[in-house]
């Protein structure tokens, strides 16, 4: 047995897709080396039978969030505190090296030669290339070094409330000390077009080994034809057109067969929960396994596909030059106005109804006649002015994370978080119970939620730790603040 392994988290059943699908990728492109994922308590269990199918390793982890809501929210992720559960990866001592590979990562050819290089290896961000990307990083396991680092979280925090800022503050050097450490950025290229310089992915795509979903919008939130299995690319990722679709070709190939509606059980399409209103990435595991690929679509489909479509548009993933390009929103709009009655207003005198008036000019702007005589445009017209337009709000649910309390320890590492807690959303709508307490324990086993009598203890525990601006605005955690948390639960 190889002493190396590839290594993800997923600290939810929409995130195991990506999981399933990458350690599929790396199957394929016929890795000699093992296959591990954390996963937290949230894990359904349904997607861990199904991750054992294809990890040799599945190892359940708590929950270790930064809670750090201000400097999340520079990064626009409110939901990536859980990414310092990554931390536990340094656990994994019964390997020798490690790649670690975000979940939202696809491998594009073997990269076994990863494991030539040295703890800690990465190829530099895009955004800020003095940095190194935290979605693929080659480590060593070592408990001592999870130790330091966790206390280094305690008595620095992150700068971006992520495990990328922790783990750049802590490789500090990593940007002058050895080049050796920069890998080459095949093993981790961006695929969203704003991070991305097209005209090198053009000329240097066959080189790509490691593809990277970084952003908000990932691979399984793209809308998917079931019936021609084929994905509808946004803009901002239709350079990786093929590649997206090589994402959805291993999921039809090798994933979505098992999966079950257990997976986080709102995700059964049953017409009940078709009425319902689908929450940000809530049950997709589930839903996508009552998809019939390949067949012709029933009706349900229909309707699920359209709920997610309308999800993707919520949360600000708008096709604005296909599906939802601007002249089939007024084909729609015209439609649904047509389809009603004339309000009492045209009955009472003789101007225009509201319909009348925004079906003309949606006509006439989709048609605009040749000559220049009485062509109405948006801006002359008052009721075209006044109607509303409604912005994408991006969906969240803002259910917190699950963090049952630890009690079979491996381990006896003394480090225990116990960071301000803000705002920590976690993109998923299981309830879930929560407290304040991020132990940094591995779990041999599933542990129940803690009995609610300790609930009140709990939040008054988290009250004295959350830190507040004088507006009420949350801030990021100050150095006394982690280190009275940190003797607290020490
Ligand atoms: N992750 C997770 N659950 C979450 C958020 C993140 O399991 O709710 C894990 C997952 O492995 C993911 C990684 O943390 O790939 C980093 O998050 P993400 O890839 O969304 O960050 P990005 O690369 O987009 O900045
Ligand atoms: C990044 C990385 C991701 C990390 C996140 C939070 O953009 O791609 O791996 O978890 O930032 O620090
Ligand atoms: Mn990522």
């Amino acid at each position: 047995m190889s002493k190396f392994a590839w290594v993800t988290l997923t600290t939810n059943d929409t995130y195991s897709l990506g999981a399933l699908v990458l350690a599929h990728s790396l199957r394929r492109a016929g890795t000699a080396h093992q296959l591990a994922v954390l996963v937290t308590p949230s894990v359904s269990e349904a997607m861990r039978n199904k991750l054992k199918d294809v990890y040799n390793v599945v190892q359940e982890v708590n929950v270790l969030d930064s809670q750090d809501a201000a400097n999340l929210a520079l990064l626009s992720r409110p939901e990536l505190g859980v990414t310092f559960t990554k931390l536990h990866c340094w656990r994994l001592v019964q390997f020798e090296k490690c790649v670690f590979l975000d979940a939202d990562t696809l491998v594009l050819q073997n990269c076994d030669e990863l494991f030539e290089r040295e703890e800690l290896s990465a190829a530099p961000d895009v955004s800020w290339p003095d940095c190194f990307n935290s979605g693929v990083f080659v480590f060593r396991p070592s408990v001592d070094t999870f130790g330091k680092i966790t206390e280094f979280a305690v008595q620095h925090g992150s700068f971006d409330g992520g495990d990328q800022g922790l783990l750049n503050q802590y490789f500090a050097d990593w940007a002058t000390a050895d080049i050796k450490k920069h890998l080459p950025f095949v093993y981790n290229v961006t695929a969203y077009a704003s991070y991305c310089y097209l005209p090198a992915f053009k000329q240097f795509r066959d080189n790509i080994k490691i593809l990277h979903f970084a952003g908000k919008l990932k691979p399984w939130l793209i809308q998917f034809n079931s019936e021609t299995k084929s994905a509808s690319t946004p803009s901002e990722y239709a350079h990786a057109h093929d590649l997206i679709q090589l994402w959805w070709n291993i999921f039809c190939d090798n994933v979505h067969e098992r999966l079950t509606d257990e997976m986080q059980s709102h995700g059964a399409v049953s017409s009940d929960n078709l009425k319902k209103p689908f929450n940000e990435e809530a049950g997709l595991a589930g839903a996508l396994s009552q998809l019939r690929l390949g067949a012709q679509r029933t009706p349900e489909q229909e309707q699920y596909e359209n709920l997610m479509r309308r999800q993707c548009w919520e949360s600000g993933q708008i096709d604005y030059a296909g599906r939802d390009s601007f002249d089939n929103i007024w084909k729609k709009i015209t439609q649904t106005l047509d389809a009603k009655p004339a309000k009492e207003a045209d009955k009472t005198d003789n101007t225009l109804s509201y319909n009348q008036l925004l079906t003309q000019t949606a006509t006439e702007l989709l048609h605009p006649p040749t000559s220049e005589v009485s062509s109405p445009s948006l801006s002359s017209s008052p009721s075209v002015r006044s109607s509303s337009s409604s912005r994408a709000v991006p969906a969240t649910n803002n259910v917190a994370a699950t963090e049952p309390a630890a009690s079979s320890k491996v381990a006896t590492n003394k480090a225990t978080i116990n960071t301000p807690k803000a705002t920590a959303p976690q993109p998923t709508r299981q309830a879930q119970p929560q407290t304040s307490q991020v132990k940094v324990e591995v779990q041999s086993q599933p542990q129940p939620p803690p009995p609610s009598q300790a609930q009140p203890q709990l939040q008054s525990q988290t009250a004295q730790h959350i830190v507040q601006s004088p507006n009420g605005a949350p801030v990021a955690p100050s150095r006394a603040g982690r280190q009275r948390a940190m003797r607290k639960f020490k």
